[in-house]
């Protein structure tokens, strides 16, 4: 499927999602918010398909949320079509969506790859909540994320004060669960994802659903939930399959049932 703004291709069990608007630092317009959400769906619903990366350039995974696109927006108009609302529809997907992120990661650009489950960097990578500087703050999850991500004095710092974090940084805080040279980041990124879709994909689903619960539970909700959840995992053959070629000293074969 040809998309507007975004390549959207499937490589091996692993739907890469590349950003497409090299002019604008992919900054992200109404038409990338649907390409992604339609590509993120059409991945989710594909049964050849483990797991997703996205991505951006070498200079920017995107510079933010499109500027020249909002700036003349009137409140009412962002009021009643609940602006930013639609990528509550990208977080919906099921299947593990990883960020690989290079160069600008930027306002709305931090915010998408803090939508993701998790975040692989590039050294060359910048993540900043630079909308202090515009004379607004952040609308695609930002201050609410970013805190849970890296705790409030530091989340503080970055919404207040604009300044960008390096990959270190972002390692060092949490932001981001590893740190590649630039030149790997993609294959580092396929790679994990590739790593994922060999597993077997319900229980890849239910763990990501386990750890996510755990931003709405409380621990003793989290952990009953955790139990249940896994609990039912012994009604799949997967697991059958998974602790006797354990016990046998072989592959698994997973069969995602
Ligand atoms: C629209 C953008 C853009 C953006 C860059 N561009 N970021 N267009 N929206 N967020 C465009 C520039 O206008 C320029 O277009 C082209 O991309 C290249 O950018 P330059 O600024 O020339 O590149 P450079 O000098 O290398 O600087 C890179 C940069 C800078 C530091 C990333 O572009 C920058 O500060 N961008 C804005 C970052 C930002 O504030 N993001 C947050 C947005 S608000 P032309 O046509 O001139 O070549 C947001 C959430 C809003 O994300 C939520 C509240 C409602």
């Amino acid at each position: 499927m040809a998309y507007e703004t975004i390549i959207a291709e499937t490589r091996g069990k692993v739907g890469l999602i590349t950003l497409n608007r090299p002019k604008a630092l992919n900054a992200l317009n109404s038409q990338v918010l649907a390409d992604i959400v339609a590509a993120a769906k059409a991945f989710d619903a594909d049964d050849g398909v483990g797991a997703m990366v996205v991505t951006g350039s070498e200079k920017a995974f995107a510079a933010g949320a499109d500027i020249k696109e909002m700036q003349a927006k009137s409140y009412v108009e962002a009021y009643l079509e609940d602006f930013f609302v639609g990528w509550e529809e990208f977080t919906r997907a099921r299947k593990p969506v990883i960020a690989a992120v290079a160069g600008y990661a930027l306002g709305g650009g931090c915010e998408l790859a803090m939508m993701c489950d998790f975040i692989i960097a590039a050294d060359s990578a910048k993540f900043g909540q630079p909308e202090i500087t515009l004379g607004v703050m952040p609308g695609m999850g930002g201050s609410q994320r970013l805190t849970r991500f890296v705790g409030k004095s530091k989340a503080m710092d970055m919404v207040l004060t604009g300044r960008m974090m390096d990959a270190t940084e972002a390692e060092r805080s949490g932001l981001v669960s590893r740190v590649v040279p630039a030149a790997d980041l993609v294959e580092e990124a396929m790679k994990a994802a590739e790593k994922i879709a060999d597993f077997s994909l319900p229980a890849v689903i239910m763990a990501k659903e386990a750890v996510n619960r755990s931003y709405d539970l409380t621990l003793a909700e989290g952990l009953r939930f955790e139990r249940r959840v896994f609990h039912s995992m012994f009604a799949l053959d997967d697991q059958k399959e998974g602790m006797a070629a354990f016990a046998e000293k072989r592959k698994p074969a997973f069969r995602n049932r």
